[in-house]
């Protein structure tokens, strides 16, 4: 096990935030995790794992092992003329596995084509995009429990699934994700039910074109990290009741929305942002693109406080304006080894 010190972590984190950590370690393998986790404890330190480093938000100096993640591999646990079981490293890139599952003839992820990120995160916040969330697909995810400090295996239904949202978000620190269990099918219906994907992908109605449809609709509205640093969507669609949607939507009527199963009332926070007069705008270094307002850029040599003062900015002109208080979606971490709520 390699621990090393001092490690700036700015080329892990997509938003480009300059951060140092005290101690650093890649972990390849599950016994890695397991001398890093020992490590830890001995040297009294907390752990923070990195992943893709595509939906965090760094401070300058983090006391703390920041595990990094790289158990890479994809092994077929089952197959049959149904589906596929497939056993993912959490250190293996989604994009790319989303393009291998295509290859192999499995559908469902081609709708999470291009979310950066790494294969473990994926469960964390139940990533999702054009009417597709991962834990559909998820059978069982693989931790170090760091609380009972024993290897585990949750599985779906425990997972506790629902709209950027899991149990790894309840409980941030606890668990260790080593690697993905995925039930994939072999035959099953498109889905197409996303604003205009439907008319996109037109004919072609294969899982190779909607992935194709899925990535250039992506590339088209979202910066890539590497021109625009950025964590994707800054803030979570707020969920309110169908009296507070009714009370913006009286006065704003064009507003979009999506009715939830449960009576609620999902609001895109992109368009709430755009009224609120911050589509290209921008606070010193930091802004929110121009063509995809939910997105926060580092446009020049940000710090994490940079970012804060942007972001609270826009969530005081949203609220001034539509009394709706918007949630960050990146995790947040402290100086100490800890993950926070934005509040904090
Ligand atoms: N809108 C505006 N102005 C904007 C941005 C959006 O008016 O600047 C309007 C659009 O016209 C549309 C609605 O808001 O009517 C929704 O926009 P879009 O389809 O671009 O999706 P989104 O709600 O902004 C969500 C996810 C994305 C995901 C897309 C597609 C969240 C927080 N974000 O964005 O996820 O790719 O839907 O499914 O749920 C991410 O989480 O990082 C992410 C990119």
């Amino acid at each position: 096990m390699n621990i090393q010190n001092n490690v700036q972590l700015k080329p892990f984190n997509t938003l480009s935030l300059n951060s140092i950590c005290s101690h650093y370690v890649k972990t390849q393998s599950v016994a890695d995790v397991l001398d890093a986790v020992a490590y830890a404890h001995l040297a009294d330190l907390n752990v923070l794992v990195l992943s893709g480093g595509s939906n965090m938000l760094l401070p300058e100096h983090v006391h703390s092992l920041v595990l990094h993640m790289d158990i890479q591999g994809i092994e077929v646990l089952e197959d049959n003329p149904q589906s596929q079981v497939l056993r993912v490293g959490a250190g293996q890139n989604w994009h790319e596995f989303v393009l291998w599952s295509t290859t192999q003839q499995l559908i469902g992820l081609q709708n999470l084509a291009l979310i950066p990120g790494l294969v473990g995160a994926s469960p964390v916040q139940n990533i999702g995009a054009y009417g597709v969330e991962v834990g559909e697909f998820i059978q069982s995810v693989q931790v170090y429990d760091q609380q009972l400090q024993k290897l585990r295996s949750i599985a779906a239904q425990d997972c506790h699934f629902a709209y950027r949202h899991s149990i790894f978000k309840e409980q941030p620190q606890r668990y260790i994700i080593t690697h993905v269990t995925f039930k994939l099918p072999k035959h099953a219906a498109l889905k197409l039910g996303y604003g205009d994907l439907k008319a996109a992908v037109g004919d072609d109605l294969t899982a190779e074109n909607l992935q194709r449809q899925v990535i250039h609709i992506r590339q088209s509205k979202l910066p890539d990290p590497q021109d625009y640093p950025n964590v994707g969507s800054f803030f979570k669609n707020p969920v309110v009741t169908s009296q507070v949607f009714a009370r913006i939507a009286h006065e704003y009527p064009q507003l979009p929305h999506y009715p939830q199963n449960d009576g609620s009332v999902k609001l895109a926070a992109g368009w709430l942002i755009e009224q609120a007069g911050w589509k290209g705008k921008q606070l010193g270094s930091v802004g929110m693109f121009h063509k995809q307002a939910l997105v926060l850029v580092n446009y020049a040599e940000a710090t994490l406080a940079d970012v804060q003062a942007t972001y609270r900015a826009v969530q005081q002109d949203v609220y001034g304006k539509f009394h709706l208080m918007l949630e960050p979606e990146p995790v947040l971490w402290s100086k100490h080894g800890l993950l926070l709520a934005h509040t904090d």
